[in-house]
């Protein structure tokens, strides 16, 4: 199928992609659809292809976890359509078929929900290949050295399909086609009007007691209907998603090709192995990261910029900067020549200027660091604007929460702020002054004044418990 080019048979076609189902090998109350392959839910996948290829809105059926599953949706708008009890595949098309019937459309595919990794080419193929065929049905079949669960695919005599088998139902009977190794991958092309014609004829006899989509094919070959099947092989991308294993072996796949496709852009990745990220983030050529790293969300990481080892990474833009081990960075933005960590803490709304730095056990949040400022040790930095070449000494607190309402600190140019002060907000040190250590600063700072607030020292003579003094 690599050979494929996509030409547009999609016009006067529609798309309906079952997401009803319960998952209940997944052993989660979340709906299947929604649990995420790195950090977007399984069904984010499937309708940024969907979103490509067709102009029409998708058609979504949801059932188990509706209300869910329509909030994650919102963003795509597609057309959702509840099936209240979930009585198999074929009672969703049937629920579905009304909607179907409002769109101008001769063409139906319709995709399992849980096969997420589909490409634009295998629904683009489908489609042109059962209308080169003028065929009424067509599905793409997979050749599989382990059939498992799926549906097994019957030929007969002409080559073509003739039926698809449940494994429950030939299983139960003890009957041959767990032998056959071309299953039903769940994509199919339907013409409407064919469609039409068999689609209430579907029956529950069967082991689940459930309507198939796929007693389709007989019903269809029985009405006369031309049915074909395109076998893709053992394509790894057609595989379901029905258990935790198959979700992480699917997971691996993206990933890895995600990770791939920037080590071929000339993204320096080490440890790639261990690398995980988003399909949103966008990465410079020239950058280097070193893995275990998460790299997720809208996240921007621009070339040359160095993320060692052990960081997390989410929506989040860092220039040309260095960001050492174990630094967890969240919806802040880092610009050139700054340095994080090792073991910093940048939680939303934190946002580095040039030169800026924050060091080893930092937590910093909505808060500007400006240009060349440095919080290098132990320190907490919350809703706080700090001028540039600013020195915040180890151990220093923004104490920018009352208990009810959150308060701003504001750190001028230049100023020198002492080891373990801290500052009560709402508090201004206006420019070039300097906190002496371990002060509590609860009022506002001159410009260029000395600030100590701290009780002074004393040294009392022979109190010393622990030392005998002698008269001399
Ligand atoms: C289905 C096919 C099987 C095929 C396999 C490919 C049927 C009967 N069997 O089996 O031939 O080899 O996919 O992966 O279709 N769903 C609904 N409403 C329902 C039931 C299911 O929307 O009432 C949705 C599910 O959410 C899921 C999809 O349909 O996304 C497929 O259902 P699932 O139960 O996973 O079918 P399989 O047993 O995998
Ligand atoms: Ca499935």
């Amino acid at each position: 199928m690599n050979g494929y080019k996509a030409s547009d048979h999609t016009a006067k076609a529609g798309v309906l992609v079952l997401a009803a189902g319960k998952g209940t090998r997944m052993h989660s109350s979340l709906p299947k659809v929604l649990h995420p392959i790195l950090d977007k839910p399984m069904i984010w996948y499937l309708l940024n292809t969907l979103n490509r290829i067709f102009s029409a809105k998708s058609m979504v059926i949801g059932g188990h976890g509706f209300d869910q599953l329509k909030s994650v949706l919102q963003a795509w708008d597609p057309i959702l359509i509840h099936q209240k009890q979930q009585l198999g595949t074929g009672h969703a098309l049937q629920v579905a078929w009304p909607a179907a019937q409002k769109m101008d459309i001769d063409w139906l595919v319709v995709i399992n929900g849980d096969t997420p990794l589909i490409r634009d080419m295998h629904i683009q193929m489908l489609l042109e290949y059962v209308q080169k065929k003028d065929a009424d049905i067509g599905f793409i079949s997979l050749t599989l050295p382990d059939p498992g669960s799926y549906g097994r695919v019957l030929r007969g005599t002409d080559g073509e399909p003739e039926a698809v088998v449940e494994a429950k139902d030939f299983r139960a009977s003890g009957r041959h086609e767990a032998e056959i190794n071309e299953v039903n991958s769940g994509l199919y092309v339907f013409k409407t009007a064919s469609l039409e014609k068999i689609l209430f004829q579907l029956d529950a006899d069967n082991q689940q007691k459930e309507y198939y989509i796929t007693q389709l094919i007989a019903l269809g070959l029985k009405e006369g209907l031309k049915i074909v099947a395109f076998n893709a092989g053992n394509c790894p991308e057609l595989l379901g998603i029905n258990t935790s294993g198959e979700l992480l072996r699917q997971e691996e796949l993206v990933r890895a090709k995600i990770v791939d496709g920037f080590i071929e852009q000339g993204v320096l990745i080490r440890a790639g192995d261990s690398v995980r990220i988003g399909a949103e983030v966008e990465i410079g050529p020239g950058a280097e990261i070193t893995g275990p790293a998460e790299i997720f969300g809208r996240s921007t990481i621009v070339s040359e910029c160095s993320i060692d080892s052990h960081c997390y990474i989410e929506d989040s833009f860092i220039d040309k900067a260095q960001v050492f081990s174990f630094s967890h960075i969240v919806k802040s933005v880092i610009g050139k020549n700054v340095k994080i960590g090792p073991f910093a803490r940048l939680r939303p709304g934190a946002e580095f200027h040039e030169g800026a730095s924050a060091g080893n056990f930092v937590e910093i949040k909505n808060s500007t660091v400006g240009p060349g400022s440095k919080v290098n040790h132990l320190s907490y930095i919350g809703d706080t604007l700090m001028g540039g070449s600013v020195n915040i000494g180890a151990g220093t607190i923004t104490c920018n929460y009352d208990g009810r309402c959150k308060h701003k600190t504001i750190i001028e140019d230049r100023v020198f702020i002492g080891s373990n002060t801290a500052l009560v907000a709402p508090v201004r040190v206006q420019k070039e002054a300097m906190i002496g250590a371990g002060s509590t600063i609860t009022r506002d700072v001159s410009p260029g004044c000395l600030s100590i607030a701290r009780s002074r020292q004393k040294d009392l003579e022979g109190k010393n418990p622990l030392k005998t003094h002698k008269k001399e």
